[in-house]
């Protein structure tokens, strides 16, 4: 019985050498430790859900930048629509409301707007005066809208138009800015709307924006100050993590003087988490989580309405190569900078998959000349198929390909048993993430996961059984993991809160 035992350790041996030599060859730091972080979520990257209190003194603040507005016509009773989507009249003929339908905002101030349409043209006025068009593309020569609500009933609405006048609905096919807006709100006045707020977003535009210059600088830098401060990086730290992943905005790469709206005075406190990270020995993933123009529409990439417009030029591209630069040339001499996310979570229906590769490249590029040894991590496309990042990755050292598994935001979730979760989690994530790790390919990370569900109800040992699966599952990635997020109002996206309640035990 010894020989056949021996062999077996000889052969044991020799495999986790050449495993040695394999990651070794893939890997410049053989220090390398395996990954277990928090995201500091909704700190230097704004997220409403996350803290709401931060957005509530905001005057008007239905009205941000961003909001959806849909318009029903109270004579007509069909919605306001950009004909074609935009480029030509507005029309007051829809029976129900989607694309075409929604107006998005761009606020002045807080009675004052400019509007944009699907096809992103902005609302104004033709040039016969009165005719109510989406056809400009720059909001500088469109119109200034007022929307003003019934003081007793918020969702009627009249809309002052850039002469002075009152949109109405006229006719079906025409909408016209000539109205007194004086009929008492009464149902056969055709300047008095109906008003839907389909969706808000609730990012650093819209709450920068939304307080103004005058009391936004104050209210961010008394965020920063006190929603991350020095005793989270010992809790963290203490609790079994040693990482921190740490969205940034492109604007702090542009700090004091950060373009309007935003407020200056963000990188010092991303200083101080490189302070901090280093005195309690966690290591820094720097994530590039909103990148000009947006990469994905959603609040978190500090959009202003929703668009995706970033690598629609190659302007939006070099404007984030150097704030690339700038955030890697700052930190690449700290001891605690681990990794720099190129860019966070592209969306695959405004991100093409080549300029995504071509801008993964130059970054890779702009990281190493400052950081030979920093992990570059590449976020895979929300939506795009989950191997497309394998060949770019594998061209580079030291790479790591970044999945987010989150078991919402998707139908097939909704009805879905805390059994049918766990299941999914053991077989459809690990098969995933098992066909993205490759022994000679580039690393894996899910740097993004939390413990909520669509599950109604759940009892804490079932919260207890969801963690551990992803835990035990999402161990497997090569690189590491992160929870979302450290601090949260939803307790059960709160770390601090999972595991000072013990629903997560590490
Ligand atoms: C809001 O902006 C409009 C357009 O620039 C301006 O006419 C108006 O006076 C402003 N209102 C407030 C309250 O600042
Ligand atoms: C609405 O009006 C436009 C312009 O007259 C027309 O092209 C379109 O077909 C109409 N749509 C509906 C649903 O009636
Ligand atoms: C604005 O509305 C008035 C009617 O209230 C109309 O006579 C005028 O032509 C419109 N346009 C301008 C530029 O005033
Ligand atoms: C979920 O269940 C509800 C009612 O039980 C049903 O109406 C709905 O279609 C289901 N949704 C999915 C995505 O299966
Ligand atoms: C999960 O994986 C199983 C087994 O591979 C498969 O049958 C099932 O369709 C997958 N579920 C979803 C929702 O993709």
């Amino acid at each position: 019985m010894k020989t056949p035992n021996s062999k077996r350790q000889l052969l044991g041996i020799v495999f986790v050498f050449v495993l040695f030599i394999i990651s070794n060859g893939r890997s410049l730091d053989t220090n390398s430790q395996f990954i277990k972080a928090v995201n500091l979520g909704g700190w230097l990257v704004t997220e409403g859900w996350i803290k709401p209190s931060l957005f509530d003194s905001i005057p008007n603040k239905d009205f941000l930048d961003g909001a959806w507005l849909q318009f029903k016509s109270k004579t007509i009773g069909k919605f306001l629509a950009a004909e074609l989507g935009g480029g030509t009249i507005i029309v007051a003929n829809s029976s129900s409301a989607s694309d075409w339908e929604t107006f998005r905002l761009w606020r002045i101030n807080e009675t004052s707007f400019h509007i944009r349409v699907f096809n992103k043209q902005f609302l104004g006025l033709d040039s016969s005066g009165i005719n109510l068009v989406a056809v400009s593309t720059d909001y500088k020569t469109s119109g200034v809208f007022e929307i003003i609500r019934k003081s007793d009933d918020p969702s009627l609405v009249r809309i002052k138009a850039p002469n002075g006048s009152f949109l109405q609905a006229k006719t079906q096919d025409l909408v016209t800015a000539d109205s007194k807006g004086d009929g008492q709100w009464k149902d056969d006045d055709p300047s008095v709307f109906m008003l839907t707020i389909s969706q808000r977003l609730q990012g650093e535009y819209q709450v920068t924006n939304g307080y103004g210059p005058s009391k936004a600088p104050q209210i961010m830098n008394d965020h920063w100050n006190t929603f991350i401060v020095e005793e989270d990086f010992n809790f963290i730290a203490t609790s079994g993590l040693n990482a921190v992943r740490i969205p940034v905005g492109w604007w702090t790469a542009s700090d004091p003087t950060p373009p309007k709206p935003f407020v200056g005075g963000s990188l010092q406190y991303l200083d101080k988490a490189f302070l901090w990270a280093t005195k309690y020995n966690l290591k820094v993933i720097l994530d590039l989580h909103a990148a000009p123009v947006s990469q994905n529409g959603y609040e978190h990439s500090g959009s202003r309405d929703g668009f995706i417009e970033w690598g629609q030029t190659e302007e939006s591209i070099q404007e984030t190569l150097r704030v690339l630069e700038f955030f890697t040339a700052r930190y690449a001499n700290n001891p605690s900078l681990y990794a720099v996310e190129l860019l966070n979570e592209p969306r695959a229906d405004g991100v093409s998959l080549s300029v995504l590769t071509k801008y993964y490249e130059a970054g890779y590029k702009v990281v190493r000349k400052h950081a030979p040894n920093a992990f570059v991590l590449l976020s895979n496309r929300l939506s795009g198929d989950s191997k497309e990042l394998l060949p770019v990755a594998s061209r580079m050292t030291n790479a790591v390909i970044d999945v987010h598994y989150y078991h919402l935001f998707n139908d097939i979730f909704n009805n879905m048993t805390v059994e049918q979760n766990i299941e999914y989690v053991r077989t459809n994530r690990s098969e995933e993430l098992q066909a993205i790790t490759t022994l000679a390919g580039p690393l894996t990370s899910v740097f993004e996961w939390t413990s909520e569900w669509k599950v109604k109800g759940a009892t804490k040992e079932e919260y207890q059984r969801f963690s551990k699966v992803q835990l035990e599952v999402y161990g497997r990635a090569s690189f590491g993991w992160a929870y979302w997020t450290l601090k949260n109002a939803e307790k059960h996206w709160s770390f601090e809160w999972m595991i000072k309640n013990g629903y997560i035990n590490l």
